[in-house]
């Protein structure tokens, strides 16, 4: 794989400390070379539909990268927001916008320092997907939030599909109750380039 900061490069990473070395070296441009160049929007469907659907905080952003989807459920008056990503570099351009109560680097298929049942909340934008986190990371997010909790998560669709989300999901299902599956644009209308047209799955449920 290449280890320049583009979407490419995202989707061939095949390890965690492939991710924090990745992301270390976008951190700086990641907002405006990326998001904004390609018209990324998953950020803004994930925090608005767990505002929608009545989230709440205290909420945890997991793979809170640069802080875009937690700068979007402030804009939807969701407070406080705490941040946690594998890339420190990424959490420093977050720190920056000075939204989120609290930021720490952590590796969420590692398990965090976070004590159960810490979260009203948890949320997460673009971080499971190809390359990066896959379904045993739930059991981790269900953890840290509390009974009541409202998890709203994007999965890239076709990691949905290869990496057995469905199965998992099915799984928690004793845990979970109330659980949506809605497909969406990752790119806002009008996005050229390679990946234009793929789609994600935000996933959202409470625990019980
Ligand atoms: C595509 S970026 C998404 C960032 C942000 N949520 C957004 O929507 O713009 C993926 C993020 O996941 C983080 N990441 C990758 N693997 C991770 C892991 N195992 N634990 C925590 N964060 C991880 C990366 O460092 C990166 O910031």
């Amino acid at each position: 794989m290449t280890d320049d900061p583009n979407l490419s490069a995202a989707y061939a990473l095949q390890t965690p400390e492939d991710s924090r070395r990745l992301y270390a070296r976008w951190a700086e441009t990641y907002d405006a070379g990326f998001a904004e160049a390609t018209g990324y929007v998953l950020h803004l469907q994930v925090a608005s539909l767990f505002a929608e659907q009545g989230g709440s905080g205290p909420v945890l952003d997991v793979g809170a990268g640069t802080g875009l989807c937690g700068a979007a459920l402030t804009a939807h008056g969701i407070t406080p927001v705490d941040a946690t990503d594998i890339a420190p570099e990424m959490l420093e351009v977050a720190r920056g916008k000075k939204i989120y109560r609290t930021l720490f680097t952590g590796d969420i298929l590692r398990g965090l320092d976070v004590a159960d049942e810490t979260y009203a909340g948890v949320v997460s934008s673009g971080t499971f997907t190809t390359g990066h986190v896959g379904p045993e990371a739930l059991d981790e997010v269900m953890r840290v939030a509390s009974s009541g909790g409202r998890i709203t998560l994007s999965i890239n669709a076709q990691h949905f599909a290869a990496q057995g989300f469905k199965g998992k999901l099915s799984a928690l299902e004793p845990d979970i109750q109330g659980l949506t599956l809605t497909d969406v644009p990752i790119y806002a209308p009008g996005t050229t380039g390679d990946h234009a047209q793929d789609r994600a799955c935000i996933a959202s449920w409470i625990k019980r």
